[in-house]
């Protein structure tokens, strides 16, 4: 049997007529750049993560440089983050001249590990980017407690965790800012590339709309007189509102941004599928759950199922594996797609060799670079799919087969 890592043609099977209907519809509305569905869209996911202001944007990495600079990342300033995450957490702290600190891990989480936090302050440090890997939410309340402590912003790179929350508070939501992605294979995925940064602070709120569409116009303006350059922006005053489709203050330029917007197609892609978000993450918690169950007499370091106050989203399910290439191998050569999340720490990777690390130096999140192996835990999934994949698993370890 061929099992995908994920399969996005049945997603798409599933919805099809709701999803066609959508994309028809915004292309008749020919509103192609920051059209009807996307303001929709914003609106509806700042009800759904119970924030203020949710801005999209061209990608979760735009997201993550937009937020950094609207929290005032200079270069030269330290931000601190996790090496176990997607390269692009820590390429935006270096893309926006920022210098990533990396802190190890906490071994049941694979998140930042709070209690190492400290260590790492330094007069230079401005902030604290967690990452909510494959769907777990980052211990918050101690990253808050010491941010507030050191007075440094907390920026959550939600990008894998729509839909999880933390006593009741969304992922995203729990900082200073946070950062989603729509990748297409993310829980909530556009046909393409997609991304939002949300926020209660209204001045963060203007900066990044500002910085997302070239700094332009009464925003652009506003933006950067909170940012503390001197603008009054008064020539605008005599431009009028123009007719809706021509703004003519548009080409009235304040800050140095850039051109990061969502399109209205993938809105509308985006406005059907949050109906639905809930339900499917629901979905790939019932398909944890039953790996958990089926693989828990296996020498695999299982994910957690259960954090207090926390639910999780199950963007992936990893397992720590003792033997990941030979594993991997025997699912891989029984036609089961597998995802190595993440081969590299970011630590060691090449391109960040200028910061000076060292083998050794975060060895939490060494071995589990060594050991993760993720499984499919798409929500369209079949149950004997699943179980294929279980069995399998028992086999690779020597375990009676339990569909036998
Ligand atoms: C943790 C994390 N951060 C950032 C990103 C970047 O998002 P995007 O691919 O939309 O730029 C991703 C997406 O892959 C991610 O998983």
């Amino acid at each position: 049997m061929k099992i995908p890592f994920f399969n996005l043609k049945r997603q798409y099977g599933l919805l099809q007529a709701e999803l066609e209907q959508a994309v028809l519809a915004s292309m008749r509305a020919c509103t192609f750049i920051e059209g009807d569905d996307v303001k929709a869209l914003e609106t509806e996911l700042a009800a759904y993560l119970k924030v203020k202001h949710a801005i999209t944007c061209g990608n979760g990495t735009d997201a993550l440089k937009i937020a950094l600079k609207a929290l005032g990342v200079h270069a030269g300033d330290e931000v601190i983050t996790t090496p176990f995450t997607f390269f692009a957490s820590a390429e935006a702290i270096a893309a926006v001249g920022g210098v990533p600190v990396f802190v190890d891990i906490d071994p049941v989480t694979l998140n930042l590990d709070p209690a190492r936090l400290e260590a790492a302050i330094t007069t230079r440090t401005r902030g604290i980017m967690p990452v909510h890997i494959f769907g777990v939410p980052a211990d918050m309340a101690s990253i808050n407690t010491i941010a507030r402590q050191y007075k440094l912003f907390v920026l959550e790179d939600a990008c894998q965790a729509i839909g999880a929350d933390v006593c009741g508070k969304k992922a995203g939501t729990l900082g200073d800012a946070g950062c989603f992605s729509f990748y297409p294979t993310k829980n909530l995925a556009a046909f393409g590339d997609g991304g939002m940064i949300c926020t209660d602070r209204d001045d963060i709120a203007t900066v990044c709309r500002a910085l997302k569409a070239h700094g332009s116009g009464r925003n652009g303006a506003h933006a950067a007189r909170l940012l503390g350059h001197t603008t009054d922006g008064e020539e605008l005053n005599a431009l009028g509102l123009g007719d809706g489709l021509y703004d003519p203050c548009k080409y009235y330029n304040y800050l140095i941004g850039d051109n990061s917007r969502l399109d209205s197609i993938q809105a509308a892609v985006l406005r059907v599928k949050l109906r639905h978000l809930e339900k499917l993450t629901q979905k790939r918690g019932a398909i944890a759950a039953r790996y958990t169950q089926a693989l828990a007499d296996t020498p695999l370091c299982l994910p957690p199922l259960h954090l207090p106050d926390t639910s999780q989203c199950w963007h992936q399910y990893c397992v720590l594996a003792p033997d990941k290439d030979a594993l991997t191998a025997d699912l891989n050569a029984a036609g089961i797609g597998t995802g190595a999340f993440y081969p590299v720490p970011l630590h060691l990777q090449k391109a960040f060799q200028y910061l000076g690390y060292r083998k050794d130096d975060l060895p939490v999140a060494e071995a589990a670079c060594a050991r993760s192996v993720c499984l499919p835990v798409f929500p369209e999934l079949k149950p004997e799919e699943q179980d294929e994949i279980v069995s399998i698993i028992r086999r690779h370890y020597g375990l009676a087969d339990l569909t036998a």
